[in-house]
C-alpha cells in the first residue's frame, strides 16, 4: 500500500515509517518540523534502503494538505502529527486545541474528498483519566484531565461519530502507554527539544552529561518502592503495532480501539536501575516532590490487541534502556549532533 504518515519525522513516526517500509509499503510523510528534523527521514532511508516522499506541510493548512493528496494514490493514513506536552497544553490550551483538532479535521475532510478512508490515529493512555481502575480496558468510559489529553479524547469522539455515520470508514484508535527506546542501530531515536518532560529521555540526558541529576517525582506513593508505576513499551514494538492495526482495519470497516502496552507496570526506580545497567555506571538522582497530575500507577490490559491483531510487546525494559542509551550516546545532541 501507499501510506501517508503525518508526523513521520517525529519520534514514533520515524520508527513507524521504517517498519512500514520494511513491510513493503511505500510511504509519504507530512510534517511541519515543529518538533522534529528531516534528518530522521534521511537516516530511516539509510536503514531501509527506501526513500519516503517528504512534504513540509502544516496540517492546519487544508489547501496544502489537499495538494499532497491530489493524484498521489494514497491508500491509508497513519496520523501522528500533533503537539504532545501536557504542561504546555495547560498553559496554552488554544494552541493545542487549534493544532490538534483543526489539523485532524482538515486531514479527514481531505481524505473523505479523495475517497481515502483507512485511518490509524495516535491516541494515548491519558484518555483513561483519573477515574478508571487499573489495568485499563478499551471498553472503559474515557475522560482526560488536561487539554492535551482532551484533544485526544475529542478526536476519538469525532472519529467514532464519523465511523458510525459512514460505514465506508476503517478507523483504528491506538492508545499508547509509555513509549521509550530507539531503533537498535542507534541511528534514530527520541530528540526532545529543551528540558525533557518524560522519564527516560531525562535519565538519558543525565547519563550523557547534559543534566546534573534525575529528580524522582515522589517516593511516598502506595506502590512497592514508593515511586510511580507505568507501562513502558519499546518504540519498535509500538511501530509494529501500527503495521498490525493497519493490516487489520484495511480489511474491515468500523471503529476499533486498542491499547498498545505491555500489560506490566515498572517503577521509576526500576527504570533507573535498568538504565544504569545499560550505561554501566550509577546515575545521580534525588527523590523530590510529587509532580502535579501524576497518577500512582497505570498499565494496559493488552489482551484485545493480542486477540485481534496477534500483536504483543516483545522487548523488555532492559532492552528499551540499552537501545535508548545507544542512541543517546552516539547522538549526544540528538539529530543536531
Ligand atoms: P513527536 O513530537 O516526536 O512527533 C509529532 C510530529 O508531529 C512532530 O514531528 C511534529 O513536527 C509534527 N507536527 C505537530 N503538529 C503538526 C502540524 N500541525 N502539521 C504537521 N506536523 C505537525 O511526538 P511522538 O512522541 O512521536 O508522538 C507522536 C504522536 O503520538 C502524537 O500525536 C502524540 O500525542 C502521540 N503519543 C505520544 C506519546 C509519547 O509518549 N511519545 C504517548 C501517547 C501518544
Ligand atoms: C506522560 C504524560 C501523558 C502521556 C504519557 C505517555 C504528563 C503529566 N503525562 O505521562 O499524558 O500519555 O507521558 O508518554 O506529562 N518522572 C520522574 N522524573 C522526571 C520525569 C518523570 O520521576 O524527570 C516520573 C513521573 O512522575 C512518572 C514516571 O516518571 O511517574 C513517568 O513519567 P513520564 O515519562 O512523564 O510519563 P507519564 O507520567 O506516564
Amino acid at each position: 500500500m501507499k501510506i501517508l504518515v503525518t508526523g513521520g519525522t517525529g519520534y514514533i513516526g520515524s520508527h513507524t515509517v521504517l517498519s512500514l517500509q520494511e513491510a513493503g509499503h511505500d510511504v509519504v510523510v507530512i510534517d511541519n518540523l515543529v518538533n522534529s528534523s528531516e534528518e530522521s527521514l534521511r537516516r530511516v532511508a539509510e536503514l531501509s534502503g527506501k526513500e519516503a516522499e517528504f512534504h513540509n506541510v502544516d496540517l492546519v493548512d487544508e489547501a496544502a494538505v489537499e495538494q499532497v493528496f491530489a493524484g498521489a494514490g494514497i491508500d491509508a493514513v497513519i496520523h501522528f502529527a500533533g503537539l504532545k506536552a501536557v504542561g504546555e497544553s495547560v498553559r496554552e490550551p488554544l494552541k493545542y486545541y487549534y493544532n490538534n483538532l483543526v489539523g485532524t479535521l482538515n486531514l479527514i475532510r481531505v481524505m473523505d474528498r479523495h475517497d481515502v478512508r483507512s485511518f490509524v490515529f495516535s491516541s494515548s493512555a491519558t484518555v483513561y483519566g483519573e477515574h478508571n481502575p487499573i489495568p485499563y480496558v478499551e471498553k472503559m468510559e474515557i475522560g482526560a484531565n488536561n487539554p492535551y489529553g482532551r484533544t485526544k479524547e475529542q478526536i476519538e469522539d469525532i472519529l467514532s461519530d464519523l465511523g458510525d455515520a459512514d460505514p465506508r470508514w476503517h478507523i483504528a484508535l491506538l492508545r499508547y502507554f509509555n513509549p521509550v527506546g530507539a531503533h537498535p542501530s542507534g541511528r534514530i531515536g527520541e530528540d526532545p527539544q529543551g528540558i525533557p518532560n518524560n522519564l527516560v529521555p531525562f535519565i538519558a540526558q543525565v547519563a550523557v552529561g547534559r543534566r546534573e541529576k534525575l529528580m524522582v517525582f515522589g517516593g511516598d506513593y502506595d506502590t512497592p518502592d514508593g515511586t510511580c508505576l507505568r507501562d513502558y513499551i519499546h518504540v519498535e514494538d509500538l511501530a509494529e503495532g501500527h503495521v498490525a492495526a493497519l493490516n487489520y482495519v484495511a480489511g474491515r470497516a468500523g471503529v476499533f480501539r486498542w491499547n498498545l502496552g505491555s500489560g506490566r507496570g515498572s517503577s521509576v526506580l526500576e527504570v533507573l536501575r535498568s538504565f544504569e545497567k545499560a550505561v554501566g555506571e550509577p546515575i545521580p538522582y534525588e527523590i523530590t516532590e510529587r509532580r502535579a497530575g501524576d497518577l500512582p500507577a497505570f498499565w494496559a490490559d493488552a489482551a484485545s490487541a493480542l486477540a485481534d491483531l496477534g500483536w504483543s510487546t516483545t522487548k523488555t525494559v532492559d532492552q528499551m534502556c540499552e537501545d535508548h542509551w545507544r542512541w543517546q550516546k552516539n547522538n549526544p545532541q540528538g539529530y543536531a549532533s
